[in-house]
């Protein structure tokens, strides 16, 4: 069941804690547990990195007060740990929409964590249903995309015929409009029994259940530049030195937001056209630069478009990049979002940062590949009354994680946790 090869020193924290959760739900649910082989890639320039091959497996996780239905719809295409780079997102099915440009660009595999409490669950099921059989890109959300579902225990939808883990039917009358297009978001159960979401559940969720080693968490409303994996993969074969295993490292993808109306550029050649005729900016340049800009932002923005890709510029989260929060690749390694923070209480994705930076991990930017938001630019910060207490409840979280950590790893002062976007009394 489990064969291990000469390698088990080798085997990192990560995949023991994968072998106690899947031991626990062995022996309390009776769900089989999938063949994982431990194997060593010495032979390859990749010869510092050591991943388990595994199966993508519809079956059932309990995460603190939510029930997770992990693969609940699993991408035909399976891959090997170092075959691919898996694009993990979190959402619900209001976004689903994105996932048609996401794979069209991505063309690799995409984990994708759906928050669906209730009667949400089964918009759920029939928004992935439009969005595998309704969109010409709908074979390679079939090829690519696989589904997890989560609702809080309190909250988990009404059994109709069949239990919840059979009941999805992969099929929909296209000339029906999805439901993202015809519910009112004050429909939804979720704004209806004013459940908070949690958006670090989904990620974690999404990060954890890739098939890959190497993961890029992004957002869902985040378009990746095109021919990404291979570039990658040539690029890991140029530098292995990035890849030992004790290197601490992460690749961040610049992020970019555009005007509405305007296409996706193509590479980053139209990017810096765009750039130039202000229908580009950095993103949320007018609600924080400083929390996306890459250091050196202007060179980044003048250097070339070149063939493959290489490392702009290595920087820490430190002095100007202290507020930094970068969208990057990563491996199963690196440290995950904590779930006491919601969507609502905002700064939920500066735990990780904040994080990385406690660890000293280097964040090494790239030249060519970037992001782009969906077309439309935010004009000024959100300053939502309606969530006064989830903010200051985030905000003391946050806290909480800064003390924390630095009981741990020790006080660094140059680490910088906070919530940038402040309340108005
Ligand atoms: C792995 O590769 C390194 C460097 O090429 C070599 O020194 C070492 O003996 C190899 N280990 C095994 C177990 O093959
Ligand atoms: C960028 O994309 C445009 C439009 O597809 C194309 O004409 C151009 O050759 C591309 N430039 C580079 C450097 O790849
Ligand atoms: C800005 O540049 C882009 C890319 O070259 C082009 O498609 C767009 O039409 C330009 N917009 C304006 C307002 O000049
Ligand atoms: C990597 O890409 C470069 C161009 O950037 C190319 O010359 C080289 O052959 C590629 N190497 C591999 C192993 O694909
Ligand atoms: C770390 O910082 C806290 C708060 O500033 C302080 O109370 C504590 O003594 C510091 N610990 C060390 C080991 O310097």
């Amino acid at each position: 069941m489990f064969t291990s090869s000469d390698c088990t020193i080798g085997i990192n924290f990560f995949w023991i804690s994968l072998f106690a959760v899947s031991l626990h739900l062995l022996t309390t649910h009776n769900i089989s547990f999938s063949k994982i082989r431990i194997k060593s890639l010495n032979d390859s320039n990749l010869n510092y990195l050591i991943c388990a091959d595994g199966i993508l497996e519809k079956n059932v996780e309990f995460r603190g007060k939510y029930v997770v239905l992990k693969n609940y719809i699993i991408a035909k295409r399976q891959f090997k740990c170092l075959e691919s780079v898996t694009l993990s997102v979190p959402g619900d099915y209001r976004f689903l929409d994105n996932i048609v440009p996401l794979v069209e660009r991505w063309r690799g595999p995409i984990s994708v964590a759906l928050y669906a409490p209730g009667y949400d669950f089964y918009s759920t099921l029939q928004s992935i249903a439009y969005l595998r059989h309704c969109f010409k890109t709908s074979s390679l959300v079939k090829e690519y995309v696989t589904f997890h579902i989560f609702f809080d225990s309190d909250h988990m939808p009404q059994m109709h015929d069949e239990p919840l883990l059979n009941i999805y039917q992969d099929e929909f009358d296209c000339v029906q409009k999805p439901p993202w297009e015809t519910i009112k978001d004050e429909e939804m159960y979720k704004q209806r029994t004013q459940l908070f979401y949690p958006i670090n559940v989904a990620r974690n969720v999404a990060k954890l259940n890739a098939q890959t080693h190497f993961v890029f968490p992004s957002d869902i409303e985040l378009y990746p530049t095109r021919h990404f994996i291979s570039k990658f993969f040539n690029f890991t074969q140029r530098h292995p030195e990035y890849f030992r295993r004790e290197s601490r490292n992460v690749f961040v993808f610049p992020l970019f937001e555009i005007e509405e109306g305007h296409d996706i550029p193509a590479n980053k050649t139209e990017l810096q056209e765009m750039l130039k005729n202000n229908t580009a900016f950095w993103f949320h340049h007018k609600v924080c630069r400083k929390c996306h800009a890459v250091p050196e932002s202007d060179l980044w923005i003048e250097e070339k478009e070149t063939v493959g890709l290489k490392i702009f510029t290595s920087a820490k989260r430190q002095h100007n990049q202290k507020i930094w929060e970068p969208f990057f690749l990563c491996t199963q390694k690196e440290p995950l979002w904590d779930e006491r923070l919601n969507w609502e209480g905002q700064g939920n994705k500066m735990c990780q940062a904040y994080y990385l930076c406690m660890l000293d991990y280097n964040f090494l930017v790239f030249d060519n590949a970037f992001l782009i938001h969906k077309p439309g630019i935010k004009k000024k910060k959100v300053q939502n009354i309606k969530y006064k207490d989830e903010l200051k409840k985030n905000n003391q979280i946050l806290r909480d994680i800064s003390t924390e950590l630095s009981k741990i790893y020790g006080n660094n002062s140059n680490c910088l946790i906070h919530n940038v976007y402040h309340i108005k009394e």
